[in-house]
């Protein structure tokens, strides 16, 4: 899978998809310390005390596990300064990346409605599931899990072509403790997009 993708966002902004850096770790402690990141993808790590060496061990260990297979981070930055505006990673079925794979990404806050996020969706689903005879990654499909309230990862999702196909009840577990069910999304390579 390329490690380098380029797109555009709504707004006209050129958005470079690449490898995390340490560089790039002051923007992951504050996308993952904010409370909306909080409130959706919420752990004993991601909480608002996710600090600069939280931070740090992410990118790190994300540039681990893409070197293993079977995994895929880009992080979504501003092509003109390059400064990170988000993440999106897939995680491949079975341990590797050839036939299904999980997309999941956050945001920076600060750029939260200017569908970057929805630009960097379209074109990491562009390059896993375009055949690899086009040039692609030839996967066959790709899924999606989004709690109900996420709305504005529901809008990226289906901006981005996934198709909505269910949902899960109380089947994610929020910070506060409680339960919400979970809407189920995929997008097979045969689908229109
Ligand atoms: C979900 C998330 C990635 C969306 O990022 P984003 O940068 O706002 O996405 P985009 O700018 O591409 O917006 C997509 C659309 O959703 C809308 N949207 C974004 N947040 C919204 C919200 N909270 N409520 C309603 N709509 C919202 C945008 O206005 C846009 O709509 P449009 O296409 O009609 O203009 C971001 O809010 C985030 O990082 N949330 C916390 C982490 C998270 O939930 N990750 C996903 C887990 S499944």
């Amino acid at each position: 899978m390329r490690a380098h993708l380029t797109t555009q966002a709504a707004d006209g902004r050129h958005v470079t998809l690449r490898p995390l850096k340490p560089e790039d770790a002051p923007r992951v402690q504050e996308a993952c310390s904010d409370p909306e990141t909080v409130a959706w993808l919420g752990s004993d790590v991601i909480n608002e005390h996710y600090s600069l060496d939280h931070a740090h061990a992410f990118i790190e260990r994300a540039l681990t596990r893409v070197a293993a297979g079977g995994f895929m981070s880009w992080a979504i930055a501003d092509a003109a300064t390059d400064e990170l505006l988000g993440h999106i990673s897939l995680i491949g079925r079975g341990g590797d990346l050839a036939d299904t794979a999980a997309l999941g990404y956050w945001a920076h806050p600060a750029v939260r409605g200017t569908r970057a996020t929805t630009a960097a969706a379209v074109a990491v689903v562009d390059e896993a599931l375009t055949p690899a005879a086009e040039g692609g990654s030839g996967l066959r499909r790709l899924t999606l899990r989004v709690a109900v309230g996420n709305v504005g990862s529901q809008r990226v999702a289906e901006a981005a072509g996934f198709v909505l196909t269910g949902r899960t009840r109380q089947s994610d577990a929020l910070i506060d403790g409680t339960f919400t069910d979970e809407l189920t999304y995929d997008l097979l390579a045969t689908d229109p997009r």
